[in-house]
């Protein structure tokens, strides 16, 4: 088996509250796109201790290769599964955010830019 065929996408069940929606946003501050993913846009995910979204990880896509952006490690109940970061999207074709539910496992979502 392959880590690939865990990661959960877009046509499973749960994929509401699970599958990270990818977006470029306009950041207040400074004027330039910034990245936001939420994890339960459509049906917000429960945040207790014993059913949480533990980290969220994001990648850009450069000729065919994951690079990672950033890593965020949310501590139950007071991390909510939104999270926003700014990077450098030269030479990036795609935006892909993999998320981790400690009961329902790996799920991913993209953007193409
Ligand atoms: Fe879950």
């Amino acid at each position: 088996m392959k880590l690939g065929d865990l990661v959960k996408g877009g046509a499973q069940e749960g994929k509401e509250k699970h599958v990270p929606v990818v977006e470029l946003v306009s950041c207040k501050e400074c004027g330039e796109n910034a990245i936001k993913v939420t994890v339960g846009k459509e049906v917000a995910h429960p945040n207790t201790v014993e059913h949480h979204i533990k980290w969220i990880a994001l990648f850009g896509v450069k000729n065919g290769v994951a690079v990672h952006i950033a890593t965020f490690d949310l501590g139950p109940t007071y991390g909510k599964p939104t999270v926003v970061t700014h990077a450098n999207l030269e030479g990036l074709s795609e935006l892909v955010a993999v998320e981790y539910c400690n009961i329902h496992g790996l799920w991913e979502g993209s953007l193409k830019l």
